[in-house]
């Protein structure tokens, strides 16, 4: 099995670049840029992602990232990542990125998106990965700031593969953002919001009412209010499901808890994600083995779930019948 999760290509819809900073890195970076950290070394560094929630991981994820400075290092960061997914068999990456988050340390959204280019021009050549670019507002911080975001990234609008919601959900609703999502769909760029990982059921139907999303990020509590999940079922809307996040940040308790089998039972459209690998324990591959490890998932399983991240993914039709191709080509 291991074998085979390793070959299968695998598109990751959900990832946030920053969150894939791992310590070793963090401390390279450091040195670079002479940036002192909290932390003697790499094993202590990893002793503090004990997490009790989604605050207290963004607490150290926010803290981890102030060691990105300059083009080079955005542009380090994403290769390093890339490198290890493509290793783990991922043939397609869409990253998450948070430009207000850099911005607060005087890091400029030019700074970050040529560090980024150059990863992903990098990435192509070198490991034939494809990838997109998803911009997210930051949903604790001013809807006017993510406005003045949103417009200050005029240079960049075409590069966009679409906007994201994250950051902490408990009492930052999507409705906050209207304004901002209603500009982006004016510009024709897509939406995607992380909706029902610690918020309530009704986020998720606000990012669809509201926000116009085409993809929810988590959407896990979808199953506490079961017309809710009728719709998704009946709209085919996808989640993009993080099991290892959900059980370190304890939105569930364990692997075993995790509700992936009733919203797959449920006939929801699923894809399997790291969200932030070097916190929760692992990429891509480490979260397709956690699955075939608590669930007992045969091959049609990992393969449907593959088969569906090629279908949502943000690609040229081109490139999505390639992978399904691929993936094809992997029985
Ligand atoms: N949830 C919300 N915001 C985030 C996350 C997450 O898992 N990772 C980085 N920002
Ligand atoms: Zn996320």
């Amino acid at each position: 099995m291991r074998d085979f999760l390793r070959r299968l290509p695998k598109a990751e819809l959900h990832l946030h670049i920053e969150g894939s900073l791992e310590p070793e890195l963090m401390f390279s970076l450091a040195e670079r840029n002479g940036v002192s950290l909290p932390y003697a070394c790499v094993e202590e560094v990893r002793a503090a992602y004990d997490f009790s929630d989604l605050q207290s991981f963004l607490d150290l994820y926010y803290q981890g990232m102030n060691v990105l400075r300059t083009a080079e290092d955005f542009h380090d960061l994403a290769m390093d990542y890339f490198r290890r997914a493509s290793a783990e068999g991922v043939v397609h990456v869409e990253m998450h990125f948070d430009p207000q988050a850099h911005r607060v340390r005087g890091v400029e959204l030019p700074v970050v998106m040529e560090g980024l280019s150059q990863a992903r021009r990098h990435a192509q050549r070198e490991l034939g990965m494809s990838t997109a670019l998803i911009m997210a507002f930051l949903r604790d911080r001013p809807a006017e700031e993510a406005m003045a975001l949103m417009e200050s990234a005029a240079p960049y609008w075409e590069m966009l593969d679409a906007v994201g919601l994250d950051s902490a959900e408990r009492g930052n609703p999507p409705a906050k953002f209207v304004e901002v999502f209603e500009r982006a769909r004016q510009l024709g760029i897509p939406r995607v919001a992380h909706a029902g990982e610690e918020g309530p059921p009704d986020y998720i139907r606000e990012a669809l009412d509201l926000l116009d999303v085409c993809r929810i990020d988590h959407g896990v509590r979808c199953l506490e209010d079961p017309e809710l999940v009728a719709r998704l079922r009946d709209e085919g809307v996808v989640l993009t499901v993080c099991p290892l996040s959900n059980v370190r940040l304890r939105v569930v308790e364990r692997m075993t808890d995790h509700p992936l089998p009733q919203l797959l039972d449920a006939g929801l459209r699923l894809t399997l994600n790291s969200d932030d690998p070097a916190y929760f324990g692992g990429g891509m591959l480490a979260n397709f083995e956690a699955c075939a490890e608590a669930f007992g998932w045969s091959k049609e399983i990992f393969i449907q779930l593959a088969g569906t991240a090629i279908e949502a993914a943000f690609i040229d039709e081109t490139r999505r019948l390639d992978l399904h191709r691929q993936l094809a080509a992997c029985l």
